[in-house]
């Protein structure tokens, strides 16, 4: 999610309307003359309807839904366009049905059925966040502290969750990137489980379908990194581009008119979670960052906060590393992992 995508609901963008008609079928006729049904033909085709209908990169985005059609890569639709390649008509017609639905702002992902995160390709559809590029240093961070915490302890000590996981990217990238590693995820919503069940069972990561606020009590003390991309933004706005706007609600909003009771929720999960020297890393608003730091030191339950910026230079996560200090009530773990009072 990103604030770049995000503006006040007094001034949304809307999509363009759909000008479909203006993709010819494969080997229609127009103004008398057959159409080209060569792969380059269908592709400037394709990416002037696009750019038409406002999709960022027009040129690109018919290059992958080709490729998605012909099951190659984009650099071989690329080069199968220079050398004058022609496509089947149930290809033609598959491609030209896709094309239409992405001129109408479907997202790329929800049409190739795959979105990449990372290291890995993640299904995703209808019903669940597509993950973001700038979460993708977000999982960096909770990576590298993960393989510090492994250098440490040895991968078989080591726990990692990621709270309101979606999608299970974070996880996906995690369980990839630090192998041997115990790993939980935690979604709150039933159909975005279902993705992640996809992308997190075949990976060995434990989904858990429960509240990020009370989920994963037996690991309380016990965890070594806290990772969550949750729900931040504000009410009162509505996602600027057209495709973010197919997000669910439950995705976005974080509660309150400064988006902050879902970070809030995060922070005080990652207090009971994390072990003495566990590190939380936890996405949010640029917006948000002064917020997050003084609900991170307020308690005394985390030092070293510090905000880290993307890749645009905006302050849009915030890492923070547990103290010794006890929640209130709560039973903390001992360093080696085992639980004391
Ligand atoms: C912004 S999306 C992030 C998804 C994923 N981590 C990513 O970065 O692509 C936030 C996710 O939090 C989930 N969520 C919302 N409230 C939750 C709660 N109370 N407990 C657990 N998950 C929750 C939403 O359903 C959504 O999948």
């Amino acid at each position: 999610m990103t604030d770049a995508m995000t503006t006040e609901r007094t001034t949304p963008s809307r999509p363009r309307p759909t000008p479909a008609g203006s993709f010819r079928a494969h080997g229609a006729r127009a103004g008398g003359v057959r159409e080209d049904p060569g792969l380059d033909a269908l592709l400037r085709s394709a990416a002037e309807l696009l750019a038409a209908a406002g999709v960022p990169s027009p040129r690109a985005d018919a290059e992958l839904l080709a490729a998605h059609v012909l099951g190659a890569s984009r650099g071989e639709v690329a080069a199968w366009a220079v050398a004058g390649r022609e496509l089947t008509a149930v290809q033609a017609v598959d491609f030209r049905r896709l094309a239409i639905s992405r001129s109408t702002r479907t997202p790329l992902q929800y049409l190739t059925g795959t979105a990449a995160f990372r290291s890995v390709d993640l299904q995703v559809g209808h019903g669940v966040f597509l993950p973001r590029p700038e979460t993708e240093l977000v999982a960096g961070r909770a990576i590298e502290a993960l393989a510090e915490a492994v250098r440490a302890r040895g991968a078989g000590a080591v726990i990692g969750v990621d709270l309101c996981t979606g999608s299970g990217a974070i996880a996906a990238a995690m369980a990839e990137e630090v192998p041997g590693v115990s790993l939980h995820a935690v979604e709150a919503d039933p159909e975005a489980a279902w993705w992640a069940a996809a992308n997190l069972g075949p990976r060995g990561v434990e989904l858990h379908l429960d509240d990020a606020a009370t989920a994963l009590s037996a690991l309380d003390g016990r965890v070594d990194v806290v990772v969550s991309n949750p729900p931040y933004v504000p009410d009162g706005r509505i996602p600027e581009q057209a495709e973010a706007r197919r997000d669910p609600e439950r995705a976005l909003y974080g509660g309150g008119a400064d988006g902050m009771r879902m970070p809030s929720v995060v922070a005080a999960s990652a207090a009971r979670l994390l072990r003495p020297g566990g590190v939380l890393v936890m996405e949010h608003d640029d917006t948000q960052s002064a917020a997050v730091a003084r609900l991170l030191e307020r308690d005394g339950l985390f030092d070293a906060v510090l905000a880290r910026n993307d890749l645009n230079d905006r302050p849009r996560y915030t890492e923070a590393v547990r103290t010794a200090r006890p929640v209130d009530g709560q039973v903390t773990g001992g360093v080696d992992g085992t639980m004391t009072p």
